[in-house]
């Protein structure tokens, strides 16, 4: 079992496979980066394997690909079967923008993959585009249509933004209730390389909006999920609310991170990190191990977005997320 220096149970790893990214999203990258990581500084699929093998044998038992977006790279299926093939029980997701969904969907699926994660945050074609700043929605919505016809499990991540898609909130959860899609709104995560046009919401303002239409019960945590759940009285609908903001958020955090060129990140927020690079590429099982070990002891206690009642200053991460998506 994998225990981190506050005495939280790791068994998560969240692994990029690249930063590259075919969206140009407001909160996340709206400007291509100055520059990517040089391709032969990316990992293989080999060598992050390697990594993932000894995590997942000391107690991880869930993994979730993301990017960037983790559908540009190269042969990403074969490298979902060797994970699926080494431990076939792994709870195995993905988080993904959709887009390359519609042809993706069914051979990620015959690999293993079991569930995945859309980012849907507008039914409006015009403020897809501004949000991502390409026009996505109609492969987005066909994505996740597929994903659900070949039996792909699927949430939804919803972003609100002040006077962008604020408006939408009851929509997209309806498209997702309709569909039996549970839906998590995320609360804006303040960081350096956003777009600074953009204006998040708190919880507690994405929550007054549901609750204008419906009468709502608190579910709690569902055991270290960072998203706190919400029942609607009226209908039965889960909904999940993602609060980085919220001092309770990192009480139960049981995730670290691994970037495409081999960082180990052990917090969100921070952008402080140590490689596995060499260990890995020298195929030192133990030394990757260490580096795991220190990870681990050194994780912060928790992040610095922290704003309980929404009113403060709102500290702004300097770490760039698609490197991790999110
Ligand atoms: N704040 C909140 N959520 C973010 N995401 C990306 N950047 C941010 C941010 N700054 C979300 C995306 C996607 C997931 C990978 O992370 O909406 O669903
Ligand atoms: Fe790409 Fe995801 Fe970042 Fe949007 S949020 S730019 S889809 S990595």
């Amino acid at each position: 079992m994998l225990i981190d220096g506050h005495g939280r149970e790791v068994n998560y790893l969240r692994v990029s496979v690249t930063e590259r990214c075919n969206f140009r999203c407001q909160y996340c990258m709206p400007e291509k980066p100055f520059s990517w990581v040089p391709k032969e500084n990316l990992l293989s699929f080999e060598e992050l394997f390697l990594f993932m093998k000894v995590a997942m044998d000391e107690g991880v038992n869930k993994i979730r690909i993301t990017g960037g977006e983790p559908l540009l790279r190269h042969d990403l299926d074969s490298f979902i079967r060797m994970i699926h093939d080494y431990k076939p029980d792994i709870d195995l997701a993905l988080t993904t923008n959709g887009y390359l969904l519609p042809e993706m969907a069914q051979d990620l699926k015959d690999a293993g993959l079991k569930r995945i994660n859309v980012s849907l945050d507008t039914l409006k074609p015009a403020v897809a585009s501004y949000i991502a700043q390409k026009n996505v929605l109609a492969k987005v919505l066909d994505g996740i249509a597929i994903a659900q016809e070949v039996g792909l499990g699927v949430k939804v991540n919803m972003v609100p933004l002040k006077g962008v898609n604020d408006g939408e909130i009851l929509d997209v959860m309806e498209f997702c209730r309709e569909r039996d899609i549970r839906i998590r709104f995320i609360e804006y995560m303040e960081n350096s390389y956003a777009s600074s046009d953009i204006e998040g919401m708190h919880g507690k303002e994405i929550l007054e909006i549901i609750k204008q239409k419906y009468t709502i019960r608190q579910l709690g945590r569902e055991g270290a999920s960072p998203s706190f759940n919400y029942e609607i009285q009226e209908n039965g609908y889960i909904f999940g609310l993602i609060d980085p903001h919220k001092h309770d958020f990192c009480e139960n955090c049981n995730r670290i991170r691994l970037t495409a060129e081999g960082n180990l990140i052990p917090c969100l927020y921070f952008d402080e990190a140590l490689s596995i690079s060499e260990s890995v590429k020298a195929g030192d099982i133990q030394a990757a191990a260490d580096v795991l070990a220190t990870v681990l002891k050194d994780k912060p206690k928790e992040n610095r977005w922290s704003d309980e009642d929404g009113e403060g200053d709102r500290e702004v991460s300097a770490r760039a997320f698609y490197e991790t998506g999110g």
